[in-house]
């Protein structure tokens, strides 16, 4: 599918779009297109990158005319450009609806008219059950994406993940920071899960979901998660800390303690393969099989995956190049 096609990434400057692109230049790909807005982020993204394969487009998702143009010619699309602060989208809803929502719904009206073969539009856990300004216009964008609103010939795809390590902004390099500068850290809540991936891996996520995805089918991968607990341990393995000092803060407003990748009912008529599970989005309602004592808890939550100790977690994050970078500093 990679061979000679070309590609659009909105929000190809970002920590997704950085992987995503270096994977893509290791292929014969014919033309990667990056749609984003600050031009800083695009200067050096073309001077560390350096391959005349990337073509940047500034413009910003709102806007028809940015997302129409650069669109044009493209073989398949990974929608990432996204607000996704949850604070941020509980002072700024609005924004949220116009980026997250509105934006998505530009690109989806774009790509069926271009005739994109394959899109893939990226969601989080928060948009499960979501209680937060940033998880409900991420459910929104669910929503567009598997309406029969846009029925043009394109495949349009979601796929959901939680906490990737080492993303822009999140909480592990902070840490790092804050214990390096002051010996402690705070916490919102110690019992607090999260599912945790690379970033190496929501690019295999993407992948396999453009190369098997069916018309509104969604993915996710199977992830292992952790307390916020064994997440301060974990660091304090690796920067040979015995006891690093904890300030808990509490909950923050829009926050979950914890998070949900598959709802029962996803997860009752998902589709395993050996690292993922496939929701398909066609409608298959069979009540004789409907089985409520299957269906009951079987939700995909990150306090029922696999459970990372501060032992396993180290090994792990040891093995993220982002995370050993900034570990070698201090
Ligand atoms: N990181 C995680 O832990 C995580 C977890 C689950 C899901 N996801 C999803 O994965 C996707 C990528 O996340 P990421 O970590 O790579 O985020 P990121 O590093 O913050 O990058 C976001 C990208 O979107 C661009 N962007 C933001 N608003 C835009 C707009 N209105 N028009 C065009 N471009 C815009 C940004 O560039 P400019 O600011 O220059 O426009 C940047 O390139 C997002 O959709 C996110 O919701 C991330």
């Amino acid at each position: 599918m990679i061979s000679n096609s070309t590609f659009l990434i909105t929000g190809g400057t970002g920590s997704f779009g950085n992987t995503l692109v270096n994977h893509l230049l290791k292929t014969d790909v014919s033309e990667i297109r990056i749609l984003s807005r600050d031009e800083s982020k695009q200067h050096e993204m073309r001077l560390t990158i350096n391959d005349d394969r990337v073509r940047y487009f500034l413009g910003d998702v709102r806007n028809i005319d940015s997302v129409t143009r650069a669109v044009e010619g493209v073989d398949f699309v990974f929608h990432a450009a996204a607000l996704k602060h949850v604070p941020a989208g509980e002072l700024f809803p609005w924004e949220f609806t116009q980026t997250n929502i509105l934006g998505s719904h530009n690109l989806l009206s774009a790509i069926e008219n271009a005739g994109v073969k394959k899109s893939v539009f990226l969601s989080t856990d928060k948009a499960v059950y979501p209680v937060n300004a940033m998880g409900m216009s991420k459910a929104l964008m669910e929503k567009l994406v598997r309406s029969q609103y846009y029925s043009g010939s394109s495949v349009n795809l979601i796929t959901r993940y939680g906490n990737v390590i080492g993303s822009r902004g999140s909480v592990i390099p902070q840490f790092i920071s804050s214990i390096r500068k002051s010996g402690k850290v705070q916490v919102t809540n110690l019992e607090m899960t999260r599912f945790m991936m690379s970033l190496e891996e929501s690019v295999s996520l993407v992948l396999f979901a453009l190369e098997n995805g069916n018309p509104g089918d969604l993915f996710v991968q199977k992830a292992p998660a952790a307390t916020v607990q064994n997440i301060v341990g974990a660091l304090g393995i690796l920067m040979e800390i015995e006891s690093i000092e904890i300030e808990i803060i509490g909950v923050r407003p829009g926050e979950k303690i914890h998070e949900t990748l598959l709802t029962s009912e996803e997860k009752f008529r998902c589709i395993e393969h050996q690292d993922y599970f496939q929701v398909p989005s066609i409608d298959s309602r069979d009540t004789s099989t409907y089985n409520m004592q299957l269906l009951n808890g079987v939700e995909y939550s990150s306090n029922t995956t696999e459970q990372l100790t501060q032992e396993s977690l180290a090994e792990l994050l040891a093995r993220i190049p982002l995370i050993s970078e900034l570990l070698m500093q201090s």
